[in-house]
């Protein structure tokens, strides 16, 4: 097997040629002649004569080949108390008869499903199902408030919403059904109907339009796979833009199902009968790629798990799952592992587990601190892997290849570009940045299959948002270096996203909330550093004039209320717990709050006065406020 360094510049210099290779690992209805049409730039396609369906190759090309016994999925939640294990064919099975009662409600190619489903296996089920009748599924994470379901159903305007009655958050019971009724009344575009799978934990009451999924499955007539375009949309993923209004990230079939199928030797060496665990949520880009179809692309073991890094009940439970599955691969985000190391320090619960199998870790979602590195390799004594990508990436832009060879792992660094992925560092003029000097991070077009070719009916935002600074580049919004040796150092993002606890989440958003309070003149929302999730959002208001702010406990009730709309409008992941009433916010001549400015104080860090500020005073008197944080 030829080392990184020539697969890389294969990956470049013979780029259809190397993606052509690896699309012959699927199983194609018209394999394609052709790796990318690229008569359209910015916009790109990849295998655009080829045909092929993305269920079909995650289970009964494994089935048809003899391998139906093996084990696709094992479902492992602590909360509930359950395991439950399918082989290749009872999920396909299992999938197919879902599509049937799909199709039963109308759902054919192209039509769009919403799944809003907490961590249970009928979510992965929901989401083949989809892949198999050629339709498109967007998956709303269960964390996110009945407002966020409703924008994202009125932007992708399914023919059906697929949910459950509950979800389990830790010990409580948070149930699903209000949250969708809520939704749907909200939306302008309604579904048809919806299917609701019941949980003992929790019965939702049923309407008009809401079809049981136990019973509709009963009597559902199995669907065979429908062959599509490779170029014809997987799936929808909203992902936290600058603003309120989410991106819809797409995602074709036959780019996306290459691409995580190389991924899954050559990044996370796992291959047909192993086991990987990644601990994310299917909410999260995270989720779809390498809990859902990488691993079943390429005929391993996949675990979903339904529970906490912590507390549920214990920070025992990823080592316990390690074992009872012999994981060779774990895959989470940082701040799960700094859970667990607050809670078990000295890594009690790894001598209580046998974790003899588990050879990788690999965390992704937000920057990964130095001092977690550290404590997670000593620990572990296995290599700890940083790698970064995006929900618009779809897999990682840059990691440390495990499967080809295991490069020198430098701390505070996602290692290489993966193979396509020609990663620059630009200065604010289009220029390129010296090794060490920090910029913008760009990767040249055409980006490699699995990368988004668009944003749901939003040709002009992707245009506008991505590819308009840098002709010729994909902007991906974090800013960071490349060092001597060409390894990619990610720092942070350069624009309003902030990543809290690994979830993504947009700082516009929770402004236009805390705006819409009646006594909100004016505020900002930043995020600032926390020792355990990363960041956390800190919002800055100031109240209208003639505002009487003298009555008793004013400030306290406005912060709660100012709170409570937050976790009510966007969800409970929001996290935002701190709210000050300040006097003015500090702006430019021109009149943009200088967020980036108020972050670095906040931070600790020795923030210089920009230049264009237009009233030193009031950055003076916000100080204080910011450092107390
Ligand atoms: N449904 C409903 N509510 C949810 C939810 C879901 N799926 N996920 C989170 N929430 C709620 C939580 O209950 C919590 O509510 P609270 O404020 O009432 O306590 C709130 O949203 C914040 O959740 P979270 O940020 O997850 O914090 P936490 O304290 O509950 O847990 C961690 C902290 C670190 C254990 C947890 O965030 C974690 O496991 N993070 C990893 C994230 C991840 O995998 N990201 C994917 C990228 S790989
Ligand atoms: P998401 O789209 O939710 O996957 O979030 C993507 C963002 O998370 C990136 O733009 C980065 O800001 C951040 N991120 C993901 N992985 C890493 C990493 N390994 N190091 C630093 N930041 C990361």
């Amino acid at each position: 097997m030829p080392a990184y360094e020539e697969i890389f510049r294969s990956s470049v210099s013979d780029r259809e040629g190397f993606w052509l290779d690896a699309a012959s690992a699927l199983d194609w209805h018209v394999p394609p002649t052709t790796a990318l049409d690229g008569s359209a730039p910015p916009f790109y396609r990849w295998f655009p004569d080829g045909e092929l369906n993305v269920a079909h190759n995650a289970l009964d090309r494994h089935v048809d080949a003899g391998h139906g016994d093996r084990t696709a999925l094992v479902y492992d939640s602590p909360v509930t108390g359950s395991t439950r294990s399918y082989t290749y064919t009872e999920l396909r099975d299992e999938v197919a008869r879902f599509a049937g009662v799909l199709r039963d409600q109308g759902v054919s190619r192209g039509d769009r499903v919403v799944i809003y489903m907490p961590m249970v296996p009928e979510a992965a089920i929901a989401m083949l199902a989809c892949a198999r009748l050629g339709a498109i599924h967007s998956v709303v994470f269960g964390g996110f408030a009945a407002k966020e379901l409703a924008v994202r159903i009125d932007d992708a305007g399914p023919k059906v919403v697929v949910s459950a009655s509950c979800g389990i958050e830790g010990k409580r019971v948070i149930e699903y059904k209000p949250l969708l009724d809520k939704a749907i009344e909200l939306a302008d575009r309604k579904p048809d109907s919806t299917v609701i799978l019941q949980r003992e934990q929790a019965t939702a009451a049923m309407g008009p339009i809401d079809v049981d999924w136990a019973g509709a499955v009963a009597t559902a007539t199995p669907a065979d796979p429908v062959p599509v375009k490779s170029t014809d949309p997987l799936y929808v993923l909203y992902t936290s833009g600058t603003t309120g209004k989410p991106k819809g990230v797409v995602r074709d079939c036959g780019g996306y199902a290459v691409a995580l199928a190389w991924s899954m030797p050559n990044i996370y060496d796992v291959g047909p009968g192993e086991t990987i665990f990644t601990a994310s949520d299917v909410g999260w880009v995270v989720g779809h790629s390498y809990i859902v179809y990488a691993p079943l692309l390429v005929g391993a073991t996949t675990v979903l798990y339904e529970g906490k890094p912590v507390g549920t009940p214990d920070a025992g439970q990823f080592w316990r799952v390690v074992a009872e599955n012999r994981v060779k691969s774990l895959f989470t985000a940082p701040t799960a592992f700094r859970a667990i190391k607050k809670e078990d320090p000295d890594g009690e619960f790894t001598k209580v587990h046998d974790i003899s199998s588990l050879r990788y870790l690999f965390l992704a979602g937000e920057r990964l601190d130095p001092e977690t590195h550290r404590w997670a390799s000593d620990l572990l004594g296995i290599p700890v892997i940083d790698h970064w990508w995006q929900t618009e990436t779809g897999w990682p832009i840059a990691a440390n290849p495990a499967g080809i060879e295991l490069l020198e792992i430098k701390p505070g660094s996602p290692t290489r570009p993966m193979p396509g992925w020609d990663v620059q560092v630009l200065d604010e003029t289009g220029a390129p940045a010296e090794p060490g000097v920090d910029g913008a991070i760009v990767a040249k077009l055409p980006l490699p299959p699995g990368a988004f070719p668009t944003l749901w009916n939003d040709d002009e935002r992707y245009v506008s948002s991505y590819m308009a600074a840098f002709d010729g580049f994909y902007l991906t919004g974090d800013g960071g270096h490349l060092d001597d040796d060409g390894y990619v150092f990610v720092m942070g993002r350069t624009d309003d996203v902030i990543n809290v606890a690994g979830h993504r989440l947009s700082t516009g958003g929770m402004e236009e909330v805390l705006a819409s309070h009646a006594d909100v003149a004016e505020c900002a929302v930043i995020g600032v550093a926390d020792s355990m999730k990363g960041q956390v959002p800190r919002g800055f208001v100031v109240l209208k004039s003639g505002v009487d702010s003298s009555v008793d406990g004013y400030e306290d009730t406005l912060r709660g209320e100012l709170v409570a709309m937050v976790r009510e409008q966007i969800g409970a992941v929001a996290s935002l717990k701190d709210v000050a009433v300040v006097p003015a916010l500090p702006k430019t001549r021109s009149g943009k709050i200088l967020r980036k400015t108020m972050r670095g104080i906040a931070d600790g860090a020795e923030e210089p006065v920009p230049s264009t500020i237009d009233d030193a005073s009031v950055l003076d008197t916000l100080r204080p406020v910011l450092r107390k944080g």
